[in-house]
């Protein structure tokens, strides 16, 4: 299999080849530091403020699409066989972008700190060809934040500026630069640096197996939404650095009567439309992880190998009973999700263990499922609790639950004594429930920490096990219920 010693990826219809990269470097820094250019800003260096957005164009079966990513926790590696866009590149000599000029038209920008971010959020939006809505734009924009102007001129130029087919140099170019793209897909197995300190690609699933096993004190990257926060906060060392995203077949999405099964470097903007075909409060949970930055980089893997007891997907995951396959070298081994996690911070994964695969059975018949983010802000905040129930109904009752939480326990956990409460209770009876929603109380013993006091959690979590039961039973809560109703 061919090796390459070198990143490369397209920019200004040029292929760059980096043969000398640090592992952890950024792409930020990259940008500003070694390219100089900088009009991608730096605010927190943490994935939050969406200064730093810049937009990839991939391949995605064969079309080119450009997504909007946080480049302050994306690692140049991760450009590799990808296109770079940024705010820099947009103007044609003096004539704005599009975007840029709906911005001035509309008063979008007071400081300007802010505005390199929105315009590339929505250079992606208009590359899309979509018409958006008011609140298409606004979860597009979701992750990047302005003190100064408010929202509604910003949310204008997008409506101003996105009106259906774009006809930018990105859109006359697209043909040729999807032939660079193509051109640049060797199927090499990418390897920069040495053997104490490198940055490796593999493409080719077996050597990723294969070097993961023999480097079990390198660091697995899948999107870097989490360990790009260890380099820029923790600023910790990882002078081995794995990359996950290079081998094709672990982005694949499938859809079997059955089941949804996902690569685990399946990104979460490839795994929505899948995941969110199995419940309507799965698609609405997923609108609300993190940001359209976010969800472009970061993988419903990496949520699940981080381990961490506030991840969103985990407890609903675990409710819909999800199976995890790990791979180590050429060994696979499948468990039930829930027994991933272990205790806090310990998982059961042998190092230089991969996360490989998850497969989510699909609902049946006589199957409800409902599943709640409680988080202080709305949109793009981790979860101070997060509720996923799956009630297995025999005619109006309950034959059997399956609850798992997020925030409640120190891993993401299932409510056995609830569950069994659950067991034989009636829809038609309120008075039935309250056994199950006292014993909560019994499973979960929660924390009290920044984001919410140990009683709240425990109040909020029957409220929520309350609130499904309701919903199954079938109270209209018009306003609580409309993305139910709008895929009905
Ligand atoms: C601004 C911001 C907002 C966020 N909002 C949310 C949110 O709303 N909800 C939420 O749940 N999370 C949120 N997160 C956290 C993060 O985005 C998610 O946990 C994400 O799913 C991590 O995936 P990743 O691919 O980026 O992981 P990475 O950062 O690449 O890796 C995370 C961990 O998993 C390990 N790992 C990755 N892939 C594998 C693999 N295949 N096998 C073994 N180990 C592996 C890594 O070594 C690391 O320990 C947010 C993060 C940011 C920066
Ligand atoms: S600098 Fe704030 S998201 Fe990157
Ligand atoms: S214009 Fe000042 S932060 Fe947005």
């Amino acid at each position: 299999m061919t090796i390459r010693a070198s990143i490369r990826f397209l920019r200004r219809g040029k292929i760059v080849d980096l043969a000398h990269v640090p592992p952890m470097r950024t792409v930020l820094d990259y940008l500003r530091l070694d390219e100089r250019s900088r009009g991608t800003k730096e605010g927190c260096n943490e994935g939050d403020c969406g200064a730093c957005t810049v937009a990839l164009g991939v391949l995605k079966n064969g079309k080119l699409v450009y997504e909007p990513v946080n480049a302050c926790i994306l690692l140049v590696g991760q450009l590799d066989g990808k296109e770079l866009v940024t705010v820099d590149d947009l103007a044609d000599g003096d004539t704005l972008h599009p975007v840029q000029q709906a911005l001035v038209d509309t008063h979008g920008s007071q400081c300007g700190f802010c505005t390199p971010g929105f315009v590339m959020s929505l250079f992606t939006l208009y590359q899309s060809g979509k018409a958006p809505t008011r609140e298409e734009i606004a979860t597009q924009i979701a992750g990047n934040l302005c003190r100064c102007t408010g929202y509604r001129p910003i949310i204008d130029a997008g409506f101003a500026a996105c009106t259906g087919s774009p006809v930018d140099r990105w859109a006359k170019g697209a043909k040729e630069a999807a032939r660079q793209l193509a051109a640049l897909d060797d199927g090499a197995d990418v390897f920069v640096g040495t053997p104490e300190s490198f940055i490796a690609r593999p493409a080719q699933a077996a050597t990723l197996a294969r070097l993961t096993a023999e480097n079990p004190d390198a660091t697995i990257v899948s999107g870097a939404t989490d360990v790009g926060l260890w380099i820029t906060k923790q600023m910790r060392q990882l002078p081995k650095i794995i990359l996950t995203g290079g081998v094709t077949s672990l982005h694949a999405v499938e859809m079997a009567k059955d089941r949804v099964s996902l690569g685990a470097a399946a990104t979460y903007a490839e795994a929505t439309p899948a995941l969110s075909s199995i419940d309507p409060d799965v698609a609405e949970v997923l609108r609300r992880l993190g940001s359209t930055q976010v969800r472009a980089s970061g993988t419903v893997g990496g949520n699940i190998a981080n381990g961490s007891p506030i991840g969103d997907m985990p407890p609903m995951l675990i409710a819909l009973g999800a199976t995890l396959t790990l791979r180590h070298g050429d060994t696979e081994r499948a468990l039930l999700l829930e027994n991933f996690f272990i205790a806090y911070g310990k998982q059961d994964r042998k190092p230089g263990e991969l996360v490989w695969r998850i497969d989510v059975p699909k609902l049946k018949r006589g199957e409800a499922f409902r599943a709640y983010k409680i988080s202080k802000r709305f949109d793009q905040d981790i979860s101070a609790v997060m509720a996923a129930f799956k009630l297995m109904l025999d005619g109006r009752t309950i034959s059997s639950a399956r609850i798992a939480f997020g925030g409640m326990a120190a891993t993401p956990k299932r409510g056995a004594q609830t569950e069994a409460a659950l067991q034989g209770a009636s829809l038609d009876q309120p008075a039935s429930w309250k056994a199950a929603i006292a014993a909560l109380a019994k499973d979960f013993q929660p924390i009290s920490d920044m984001r919410a006091s140990a009683t709240y959690r425990i109040e909020v979590a029957q409220g929520l096990l309350k609130k499904a039961l309701m919903e199954v039973a079938g109270a209209d809560n018009t306003r609580v219920l409309a993305h139910r109703k709008a895929v009905a």
